[in-house]
């Protein structure tokens, strides 16, 4: 564990804040696009306000230290297609151009999942559920208006998100897709994404699998892909973590046994949650809920400098495990820009203070923030 000097610190705020300055030319020194520019691409998820103009500042420090861009909702399905071939391209489009502009590698996130997707989507006649042969329609439509019309300008698709199952003994979540269009509905997602532009990269991205049963999960599943022939690129792994879990060990393996099966490793959404849960801390599925009480929101006046030494520690022994693969790992995304936008503020629980991004609430950098910058800077090639 490194946990950097004070006077490292000093000198690299001063650079942090000479290189605003200078953001408008890319040219500063001290962003982590730059540091880890030969190792892998590093992005943020960044929201409407912060790319249309409403949030300049927050969009001058996303340019400046990001090379790749996750819009963190606005390419759901319920964002472009709310209504029945009503599509609304307006958001979409202006991240295309954001990320153009600041030449970042934009993420489409994401085409199939069972959140934020209308009900409309898996209702057929008189209220009855689609049958199968609607919903692969709807499915495929979807695709091809929206990866088509993005086409050479989104790098990789999530095609598919979270499709496995928390728990045994069934391999996939049981979710509207899995019901009416039956297992082969991701063999499907990714075939008519590869149709509507051949040259994007296409995931499968989900959260959990660090968890040995859920990554053996992952794992047989991803070679039934690849023996069917499906065309798929990569995995997203989420990576919502806490701070002691998962162990590195497990952080590490995950990324081993995916690229053992010829596919590259991104990490998707990276957030270190520092609150105290007593849930299942693990399981990022949005529609988990706890019940609030206050002593589990212990940080709402400011977070304890011992918890922020836990917190840069434990995002630099992240960045070195991800350091350690660099032909796998292509990417690195931070779940939203600074602690204020996170969503674990109201994950899984409304209305708490969390701190678990590289960027604080008043857009200054943490030492986590620091701790990865040097992690950088000591790798070795
Ligand atoms: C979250 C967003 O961050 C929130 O703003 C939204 O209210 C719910 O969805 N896994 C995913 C992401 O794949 O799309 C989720 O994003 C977080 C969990």
């Amino acid at each position: 564990m490194r946990s950097p000097s004070l006077g490292l610190l000093l000198v690299l705020t001063a650079i942090w804040v000479a290189g605003l300055s200078h953001a408008a030319k890319n040219e500063d020194k001290a962003s982590l696009r730059t540091a880890f520019a030969d190792h892998f691409l590093v992005g943020v998820a960044l929201n409407t306000a912060q790319i249309d103009g409403r949030s300049p500042k927050e969009a001058e420090i996303a340019a400046m230290q990001f090379s790749s861009l996750t819009p963190e909702n606005d390419l759901k399905w319920q964002s472009l297609q709310p209504w029945p071939g009503r599509y609304d391209f307006k958001r979409a489009d202006a991240y295309a151009d954001f990320a153009e502009k600041h030449r970042m590698k934009l993420i489409g996130h994401t085409l199939v999942w069972h959140s934020q997707t209308p009900a409309w989507v898996f209702q057929g006649e008189d209220g009855k559920p689609a049958t199968r042969e609607l919903l692969l329609k709807r499915m495929r439509d979807h695709i091809q208006m929206v990866v088509g019309r993005y086409k050479g300008r989104i790098h990789g698709w999530d095609v598919v998100n979270e499709a496995l199952a928390d728990g045994g003994p069934e391999t996939l979540r049981d979710s509207p897709w899995k019901r009416i269009i039956g297992d082969d509905f991701i063999d499907q997602a990714f075939r008519f994404a590869k149709e509507a532009d051949p040259k994007a990269e296409l995931y499968y991205n989900d959260y959990g699998l660090e968890d040995p049963r859920k990554r053996a999960r992952c794992i047989a599943m991803l070679r039934g892909l690849i023996e069917r022939g499906v065309p798929i690129d990569g995995v997203g792994t989420q990576s919502h973590f806490q701070l002691s879990q998962p162990p590195l060990a497990e952080v590490e393996e995950t990324i081993k046994q995916i690229s053992a099966l010829g596919l590259k490793v991104m990490v998707t959404e990276l957030d270190v949650d520092v609150l105290p849960s007593r849930g299942a801390a693990g399981i990022a599925d949005i529609n988990r809920r706890e019940q609030a009480d206050p002593a589990l929101n212990p940080y709402a006046d400011g977070l304890p400098e011992e918890i922020q030494g836990k917190l840069a520690s434990r995002y630099a022994e992240l960045f070195q495990v991800y350091l350690k693969y660099p032909k796998s790992v292509t990417r690195v995304t931070l779940w939203g820009l600074h602690d204020g936008q996170s969503w674990l503020n109201h994950f899984p629980i409304r209305g708490r203070s969390n701190y678990p991004l590289l960027i604080d609430r008043s857009l200054k950098p943490k030492p986590a923030f620091f701790a990865v910058l040097k992690d950088a800077s000591s790798e070795k090639r």
